[in-house]
């Protein structure tokens, strides 16, 4: 029988080895055993780096096996709405963790909170925090806190260490001046605020690199409140655990040879999500699931060529002739793969082919690249890829036109 294909290349999709991560691990064991919750977590890197995957299959298990209870969502841009918006979305997440819990009434009383209820039994669930938030006067954070307090009373008495309220795609998040709705400043000032109430709620936010400095700009504190993991490419021993282990743990009929898993270590870049991809794709070659037929023939050369096409080709696409000209110019500088400045490209373009590009010109174009998801500007200020190795199709695009 032939064993089914152990790797798996897609958002969120658990890899069949967590290879590396071990000191983000540790640090996340650390915000763990704070005595009173001054640090919470933002997790951050490109896309496919293994920042889902990280949380839910790492992070989460290790927090509930402290004694930890953990709740959360991803975040869709539609939360940016209105700050009412964001408070129904943490009582949805909430009540899913304290549906079970049945209220003491004296306690809940004891925080001002008196449920319509007749029934003797009452348990935290949805409509209760609802009614809670409702009635509680003031402003949206006001009665968000109040619906956090509460739910620290109610599931304090089980012996939990803390709650950790977790968000995906927090990127998503933002102020939105024009409509005069602040969910994102909302969202930080009633965790600085319940956090010195003594209330260990754990915040634990995932998203692109554009997310940390979103949150310094809405609020300054937030440099403070939050340690910031930076999920970066695997290197070589943790690369080659995520290629071969997979394939010894189901023993599979099939193995790589040392000099395909090299290959394949070195083309993916050690980026997660083409390891994935490309020993997905060298296994179904290798046990010729894709058509029917045994093909030995297929290499990672060829995998890697069908995976610019798969995933780099689009974008590439979407841009005009003048921006694949600054993306060229981009790709060639020596520190492209890391970061680069206006001055750097603009530079640069006066040396290569064409016209150069000005300062401003340079300065105007990242814009309109940021905005398709190519470029973001990092926490120095400087720029950077959007999208891991995507300097290195760029310069194989260029090889590849040159006769
Ligand atoms: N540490 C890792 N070891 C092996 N594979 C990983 C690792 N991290 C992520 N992956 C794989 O990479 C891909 C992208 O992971 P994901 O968590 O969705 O990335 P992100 O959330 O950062 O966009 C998935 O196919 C996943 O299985
Ligand atoms: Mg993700």
């Amino acid at each position: 029988m032939i064993s089914p294909n152990p790797f798996r290349p897609g958002a969120g999709h658990p890899p069949p080895y967590l290879a590396g991560r071990t000191s983000e691990i540790r640090e996340f064991e650390r915000l763990l055993s704070q005595p009173v919750i001054l640090t919470n977590l933002v997790l951050t890197g490109l896309r496919g780096v293994g920042k889902t995957v990280l949380l839910e299959g790492a992070l989460k298990p290790l927090a509930r096996s402290k004694g930890w209870l953990w709740t959360g969502n991803e975040l869709s841009e539609t939360i940016n709405i209105s700050e009412e918006k964001l408070a129904q979305r943490l009582i949805t997440d909430l009540s899913v963790i304290t549906s079970q819990f049945e209220v003491d009434r004296q306690v809940i009383e004891g925080i001002g909170f008196h449920p319509q209820r007749a029934e003797r039994v009452v348990t935290f669930d949805h409509a209760l925090m609802e009614s809670l938030y409702r009635d509680t006067p003031g402003l949206v954070s006001d009665k968000i806190k109040a619906v956090l307090e509460a739910t620290w009373h109610v599931v304090k008495p089980s012996g939990v260490k803390g709650i950790v309220l977790a968000y995906d795609e927090a990127q998503n998040l933002a102020d939105r001046a024009d409509r005069d709705q602040y969910p994102l400043s909302l969202l930080l000032d009633v965790f600085q605020s319940i956090q010195k109430k003594g209330i260990p709620i754990l915040l634990v936010l995932t998203g692109l690199p554009t997310l940390f400095p979103k949150l310094v700009e809405a609020r300054t504190f937030a440099e403070r409140m939050f340690k910031v993991m930076v999920l970066d490419k695997l290197g070589q021993s943790d690369r080659k655990d995520a290629i071969e282990k997979p394939i010894a743990t189901q023993q599979c009929p099939v193995a790589f040879t040392p000099m395909a898993v090299n290959e394949i270590a070195s083309r993916s870049g050690g980026y997660p999500y083409f390891i994935q991809y490309i020993c997905y794709e060298m296994f179904e070659a290798y046990l010729g699931m894709s058509d029917g037929i045994p093909n030995p023939g297929v290499t990672v050369a060829h995998i890697a060529r069908k995976l610019d096409g798969d995933f780099f080709s689009g974008r590439w696409n979407k841009v005009t002739d003048r921006q694949r000209e600054l993306l060229r110019i981009i790709a060639a500088l020596p520190g492209s793969d890391e970061e680069f400045t206006v001055q750097d490209i603009a530079e640069a373009s006066k040396q290569a082919d064409g016209k150069p590009f000005s300062p401003s010109h340079v300065s105007q174009m990242l814009g309109a690249l940021m905005e398709g998801g190519l470029i973001f500007k990092n926490r120095h200020g400087k720029y950077a890829f959007a999208v891991p190795m995507l300097a290195d199709f760029i310069r194989r695009q260029s090889k590849e036109i040159v006769p």
